[in-house]
């Protein structure tokens, strides 16, 4: 009986042609998927350790990325600005729970370890292939346009545009997101204290941008979130 006949993959089955082109999209289209995973993921982990803001924050990202687009951020620029507003606190888990939660006003020792939190999730994002900018955009986003912030008391462009971007949407975000010992603050409010630390702790021309569409739809995604202007009081 004659045996069956096993194509070999070299000789009598070659790999078929794939142009260049296509071969080229494939692999992109499998970065990007990884990259969602890798975003993914550490979004749950942001979830387990409750550091997650849920809505606010994924509505928050969507706002960075329209100031982004409309400051003529360049695509790659865009990339890193998504990663970066989704796991700017992703070193936060690296903080003990005693110091997250803590009821209350950090004190000196606590508040310094708090500070770590930006450098923490530089040193796990820069590991992963990809993520190298966006890490050191995280590094950053703590900083203040006067020189005031943390970790390296970067001055006004100094600081990454992506990093001045997030700082104004993760203390948006912070401001009006109500913890288990407060409630978070109107965003009236919110506004309010952006625009006054405008050119000092922000940089204007991200707040102005933020601003310029975000307080327009304000009133409608704060409602949905079922944390409207009442609620917050
Ligand atoms: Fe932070």
């Amino acid at each position: 009986m004659a045996s069956e006949r096993i194509p070999v993959l070299t000789a009598d089955f070659p790999m078929p042609w794939v142009p260049e082109s296509l071969r080229v999209k494939q692999l992109e289209e499998q970065l990007s998927s990884l990259r969602s995973a890798v975003i993914c993921g550490f979004n749950q982990l942001l979830d387990l350790k409750d550091l997650n803001t849920g809505v606010h924050s994924t509505r928050l990202a969507e706002w960075g990325m329209r100031v982004g687009q409309e400051l003529g951020l360049e695509e790659s620029q865009l990339q890193n600005l998504e990663v970066s507003a989704l796991l700017h606190d992703i070193g936060k888990v690296g903080i003990p729970d005693s110091i997250l939660r803590k009821p209350g006003k950090l004190d000196d020792a606590e508040f310094e370890l708090m500070k770590k939190h930006p450098e923490y999730g530089w040193a796990v994002l820069r590991m992963l292939p990809g993520f190298e900018r966006a890490a050191l955009d995280i590094l950053h986003h703590h900083e203040r346009c006067d020189g005031k912030g943390y970790p390296a008391g970067l001055r006004d462009t100094e600081i990454p545009i992506v990093s001045r971007i997030v700082c104004v949407i993760d203390a948006f975000d912070a401001m009006v997101s109500s913890r288990p010992y407060r409630k978070g603050l109107p965003y009236e409010e919110a506004v309010r204290r952006l625009v006054e630390c405008s050119g000092t702790q922000f940089d204007a021309k991200v707040v102005q941008c933020f601003l310029s569409f975000a307080q327009a739809e304000m009133s409608t995604v704060f409602a949905a979130a079922g944390t409207s202007v009442s609620s917050a009081l």
